[in-house]
């Protein structure tokens, strides 16, 4: 595997598989790698030539008082994981690598954002899409990984390629899971124990709303006071959100029918951590 920290290395490297005519596959991440990001190395794995990994903690998507200075980072770690996974070269810049200047020019995300984290956490999408094109122009893949544990990122992102023309493939992953049901994520670590074995009754919450879907509740209402009446009784944590909405549109819906997305943000001392639940048609 090849480590790289600078866009002139990633360029020259893109372009001398770009002629030989290799797909490549890319999986953007922060690191403090876990089985959810390296699900995502393992399917670009199989679909694509090379596979590409980019590790890199934004602070543009970061708001002021979130956890830009305490993100969990562990570069040697990260390293050996990727490495398992298959991916062939990772790119780990540093701020001053990506943005080695005040920017003058920055993306804004005009739709999809006044729901779920987007209104919770003002300008974050705008950072996600503005590194995403750099990225996206740094590594010039054919096809992009995305897990479904942030949908909202999702969307945006096929938003931003659909609009601006990248050729690029975005491709949906499934959430992974920790066995008790937790979504696996890089944050998770800064749970208290107690806060750990609670945490579980978030997923709890969404399969209790699938049930009542799937025996033919169709009331959005009724479906999100479930939720908060389950997460309320079980989780020491505050409430951020619990939203229901299309997907991938994230429009309000009157009844639950055609995909719709229940998601969940919760508020724990130390850490904020999100789920969601998609039904099918
Ligand atoms: P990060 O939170 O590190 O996540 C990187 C990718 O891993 C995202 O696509 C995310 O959805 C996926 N992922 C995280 N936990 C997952 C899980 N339990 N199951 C499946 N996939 C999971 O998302 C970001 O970084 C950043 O916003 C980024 C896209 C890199 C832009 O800075």
């Amino acid at each position: 595997m090849s480590v790289t920290e600078t866009k002139q290395e990633i360029r020259a490297l893109v372009s001398r598989y770009k002629k030989e005519g290799k797909s490549i596959g890319f999986v953007p991440t922060m690191g403090y790698l876990h089985e959810g990001h390296l699900a995502l190395a393992k399917q670009a794995r199989k679909e694509n030539d090379i596979v590409i990994m980019s590790i890199f903690v934004n602070p543009l998507q970061f708001g002021p008082n979130e956890d830009f200075d305490r993100y969990p980072r562990d570069a040697e770690g990260d390293r050996h994981k990727a490495e398992a996974a298959g991916v062939d070269v990772l790119f780990i810049p540093s701020v001053k690598e990506m943005y080695p200047r005040a920017l003058s020019v920055q993306m804004t995300v005009t739709k999809g954002t006044d729901v779920l984290c987007g209104r919770k956490r003002p300008g974050h999408f705008d950072g996600v899409a503005t590194v995403l094109s750099k990225l996206f122009h740094l590594v010039q893949p054919d096809r992009a990984y995305f897990g479904l544990k942030d949908a909202q990122q999702v969307a945006v992102v096929e938003n931003l390629v659909r609009d601006l023309d990248f050729p690029i493939d975005i491709v949906p992953c499934p959430i992974v899971r920790e066995p008790d049901g937790l979504a696996k994520s890089s944050r998770n670590v800064y749970l208290s124990e107690a806060e750990r074995k609670e945490a579980p009754e978030i997923y709890k919450s969404l399969q209790l709303a699938n049930k009542a879907v799937e025996q033919g509740e169709r009331n959005p209402e009724k479906v999100i006071s479930l939720v908060k009446a389950h997460l309320s009784a079980h989780l020491s944590g505050k409430i951020d959100y619990v939203e229901l909405y299309s997907y991938p549109d994230l429009e309000p819906v009157h009844a639950i029918h055609g995909r719709c997305i229940l998601a969940v943000a919760v508020q724990f001392e130390k850490a904020r951590l999100i789920d969601n639940i998609i039904f099918a048609e």
